[in-house]
């Protein structure tokens, strides 16, 4: 995810740019830039640095401006959403005179871009963050008031945008605005010293006290005074530990990016639920004419991922679905046929079985499309199509908000290509949209599901292992629970479709066996219901989680009603995933890093 900074003051300003982009690090980036200028200077000069990859490359680059005397910058890492990771794309973007940093995706970049450029405005880079700079230019431009001009803009932006502007028009401001994204505005601990982050690490020690601005909140520094353009902001004071910062105070990367999910889902969906129907930039119909059959590629997480989105092509996009496990599928001299949409889906794009087996269907003359987290890897670069999953970097090994915006982007696809084949009324269409915007609620960690997994946790640390069992797309839910806890607990699970139980596992009943049963309400509910009574007639310890209380289980994690399957399921994926990192706490384990693992496969 993109981070922010800016700097108002005394103090070397490339210096405190660039210490602060490193502390953004952790965040992920494929590109950084800073523009800096000295107010002081009749001619105002702003100067910007833009470098691909790596901070030492735009260290390199500034080793002879970070000895000059600039008194107010603005500085951003930024992770691809819109548009190539290029220098060209990189922030700082700029107009004729005015530079801007943001975080955020702008829904109506497309109009305001035709707009501006019919008034004559050039744009030079593929990112929606370019309109802003061009949109209070040209307002500047009419009204020559840049604080207006910054009110306006705002006014006609739609989406996410937490913003840093900069402009020759009044060189003594910082102009801020938070919508979205996060962003922090603190008083130096100099005199006329203002600072600007989008988390808390790189303010710490260096700031006295900060904002965390609220949506809708915005204002600007001049001359280091910071003025808010309404009262709807609190002064607070900053965490002490750098390291609690980057985990935005969570115990482990892991827990952070649980939590994240309702967030990134937000980010992942902007733009692509439009005029009641889903829109992708980055595809057309066309990618499904001709074509009569699916095949899903992937390994891990990414696999039941794909397993979940086969249900939904078959079932919404009435298309035939498989989907195979990439380093099965390599070496089975598969049948691959031109009427075969190929999909692989994967977090890094770096994942070797998964390259391999898309370069097969490439060089098969099948379409190809990549489900990636990172732009410009390996996959994307491969792919006929690419679409990105806007998860923001993700730390923990195990697999969390990446599994969760490859849902909600192949749940979304399946959409599309159910309105592009006509497969689809459109009041179930407008079912399915009402439910995916629901989907940030039903992946908020309720406190009482969390403080339910801490306490049933000391109940599972031992025993012969654990069945996680579910139906339809709860299977490949379950798939995903139990490879959650073998990762972080290192305790025997399994997934198994609660169906199949009675042709062979159900021998293994016991009370030591535990079954975790996914049991939703909109879905299957009474033939799970008959399956996970089989299992407690033998004897299994049963953990039910579910909107329904169930009387064979000891023990239940109640999770809230729904009215659609695929809420519960994001629900219940964030039970699981608490549960098993809440076991792993109690076996002492190292949650963020478990034993073996590597974050991403790139042999065999
Ligand atoms: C599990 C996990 C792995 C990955 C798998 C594929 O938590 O992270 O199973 O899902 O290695 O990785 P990507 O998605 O990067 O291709």
């Amino acid at each position: 995810m993109c981070g922010i900074v800016g700097y108002v003051g005394k103090k070397n300003t490339v210096e405190f740019l660039l210490n602060g982009l490193k502390e953004l690090e952790y965040r992920g980036y494929d590109s950084a830039g800073i523009a800096v200028l000295n107010e002081k200077n009749s001619d105002s000069n702003i100067e910007v640095y833009k470098a691909l990859g790596k901070l030492v490359n735009l260290e390199e680059k500034t080793s002879e401006a970070i000895k000059n005397d600039f008194n107010l910058g603005i500085g951003h890492t930024r992770w691809a959403t819109h548009g190539k990771p290029t220098e060209l794309n990189a922030h700082p973007h700029l107009g004729e005179y005015s530079y801007v940093v943001h975080n955020g995706i702008i829904e109506n970049y497309k109009e305001l871009k035709d707009e501006l450029m019919q008034k004559g405005h050039k744009f030079v880079s593929q990112t929606d963050t370019e309109v802003i700079v061009h949109l209070f230019e040209n307002f500047n431009n009419q009204l020559n008031d840049p604080t207006i001009a910054f009110k306006k803009t705002i006014e006609n932006l739609e989406g996410a945008f937490s913003i840093l502007l900069i402009s020759k028009a009044d060189p003594s401001k910082i102009f801020f605005f938070k919508h979205g994204s996060p962003l922090i505005v603190a008083k130096g601990k100099d005199e006329g010293e203002a600072l600007f982050a989008s988390s808390d690490a790189p303010l710490i020690g260096l700031a006295g006290d900060v904002v965390y601005l609220e949506d809708g909140v915005g204002g600007v520094v001049t001359n280091g005074e910071i003025e808010f353009f309404s009262d709807d902001y609190k002064w607070s004071t900053l965490p002490a530990s750098k390291q609690y910062a980057q985990k935005d105070g969570y115990r482990f990367f892991m827990e952070k990016e649980i939590h994240e999910q309702s967030t990134v889902v937000v980010d992942t969906m902007m733009g692509r639920i439009k005029d009641n129907a889903i829109n992708f930039d980055e595809i057309d119909e066309s990618i499904i004419e001709g074509i009569n059959e699916i095949k899903i590629c992937a390994c891990g997480t990414s696999y039941h991922a794909g397993l979940t989105a086969s249900y939904l092509f078959e079932r919404l996009s009435k298309v035939k679905c498989n989907v195979e496990i990439a380093s099965e599928f390599r070496y089975k001299e598969p049948l691959l046929t031109k009427d075969t949409l190929f999909i692989v889906i994967s977090q890094s794009g770096e994942t070797a079985d998964t390259l391999e087996a898309l370069k097969m269907a490439k060089e098969a003359g099948l379409k190809t499309l990549v489900v990636c987290n990172v732009d410009n890897s390996s996959m994307t670069r491969t792919a006929d199509f690419s679409i990105l999953t806007r998860a923001g970097i993700e730390k923990g090994v195990a697999s969390t908000k990446a599994f969760t915006t490859q849902t909600v982007v192949l749940w979304m696809l399946a959409l599309y290509f159910a309105k592009a084949k006509n497969t689809i009324s459109e009041n179930k269409m407008q079912e399915e949209l009402h439910a995916l915007r629901e989907v940030p609620k039903s992946l908020v960690v309720y406190d009482f599901i969390h403080e339910k997994c801490k306490r049933l946790s000391k109940r599972y640390l031992h025993g012969h292992g654990f069945f996680f069992i579910g139906r339809d797309v709860f299977y490949p839910l379950a798939l995903e629970g139990a490879l959650k806890l073998k990762e972080i607990s290192y305790l025997h699970a399994e997934g198994y479709p609660a169906g199949e139980m009675k042709h062979g596992p159900i021998a293994l009943a016991d009370p030591e066996l535990f079954t975790i049963a996914l049991m939703p309400e909109n879905l299957l509910y009474d033939k799970i219901k008959s399956n996970v009574e089989e299992l407690s007639a033998r004897d299994s310890t049963i953990c039910t989680i579910s909107p329904i209380p169930f009387e064979l289980s000891d023990d239940y994690i109640r999770t809230n009603k729904f009215d659609h399957y695929m809420l519960e399921f994001f629900e219940m994926l964030v039970a699981v995933q608490l549960l098993s990192m809440e076991i792993s706490v109690r076996l002492g384990n190292d949650v963020d890093m478990p034993r073996n693992l590597a974050k991403s496969v790139t042999v065999e």
